[in-house]
């Protein structure tokens, strides 16, 4: 039987050669995966031996990962906003930067909650997640909100033109202990007949058609619908802008994620909506423009 040191030892030389751009990391994450051990314990005990079905999964695992697919999908899980998110080739891998729209999405509902007196019969905050995928934004959202006991004064909604992505979306949902307070739709951006809302979330596919085929191999892995943002990356965006004065309340706001590159073209789009409108383009931890804000007077 081979050892942890030894399978960590000859999967790092076989994932270098593959061209991973991480081989001890990604060896340890699915050597751990594979045996159900933390990364910290492999590195204490290098000469434990590794049962004979570990190792296969395992073996299983490290081809998967030489052809380049992503570590998320082998695992069959993301971290995303401290939760463990199942994904698979339906659903976009949640990014590390769309907790930005997590974060204020949660802000946002916590003001509108706070900020006026809440008479009995006051409406719910109305919040749609349009573009859901593996319902990262909207489980995420409505796992903090349910922390605050702020959930049932909240409707929330989550729409993806993908089947396939709701499925899994709803997975999610029941595994963070709150389908009952999601309601799923299959539409193409918004279902008709459940506007206006208080807040709409999208991170909807921003990357020009033309740019995909250059990602990095992993991409390759998760469906087009979730990259393709058509010739310069906003056909969706500006189609949701588009739609926002019979979609959004007089005081509602859009937090929509973008590309680095596109506040410009996003506040030009807002700049032509009828009515009074405000955007502004929030940076990332990494200090790139990332999440529009578009308030309407
Ligand atoms: C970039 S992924 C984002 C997934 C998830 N919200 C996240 O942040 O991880 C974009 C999602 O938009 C969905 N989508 C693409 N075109 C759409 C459309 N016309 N209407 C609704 N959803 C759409 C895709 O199926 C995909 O799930």
């Amino acid at each position: 039987m081979a050892t942890i040191g030894e399978l960590l030892t000859a999967g790092t030389v076989r994932l270098r050669a593959s061209g991973s751009e991480s081989p001890r990391l990604d060896t340890e994450l699915l050597l751990g995966w594979a045996i159900d051990a933390e990364r910290t314990a492999l590195i204490a005990h290098p000469e434990a031996p590794v049962g004979v079905d570990a190792a296969a999964a395992f073996e299983a695992a490290l081809v998967r990962r030489e052809a380049g697919e992503p570590i998320a999908y082998i695992r069959g899980y993301k971290e995303f906003h401290g939760l463990a998110f199942e994904v698979d080739g339906r659903v976009l891998i949640p990014r590390p930067e769309t907790e930005l729209l997590v974060e204020e999405a949660e802000r946002d509902v916590a003001w509108r909650l706070i900020s006026a007196p809440r008479p009995p019969g006051t409406p719910n905050v109305r919040v749609i997640d349009v573009g859901t995928g593996s319902g990262a934004i909207a489980v995420a959202l409505a796992a903090r909100l349910s922390t605050r006991r702020m959930l049932p004064e909240v409707t929330i909604l989550a729409a993806d033109v993908s089947d396939d992505a709701l499925q899994m979306a709803r997975v999610n949902a029941v595994g963070h202990a709150v389908a009952d307070a999601i309601t799923f739709l299959q539409a193409d951006l918004l279902p008709a007949g459940d506007a206006p809302f208080d807040l709409i979330l999208a991170n909807l596919p921003y990357i020009p058609a033309g740019d995909i085929a250059t990602l990095p191999v992993a991409a390759s892995f998760e469906p087009r619908l979730a990259l393709d943002g058509g010739g310069d990356g906003l056909s969706l965006v500006r189609r949701l802008l588009a739609a926002l004065p019979e979609a959004l309340l007089p005081g509602g706001t859009a937090l929509m994620e973008i590309g680095y590159n596109q506040g410009p073209a996003v506040e030009a789009a807002v700049a032509e909506l009828p009515g009074k409108w405000e955007c502004r383009i929030q940076a990332d931890l990494s200090g790139k423009p990332r999440l529009a804000h578009v308030d309407r007077s």
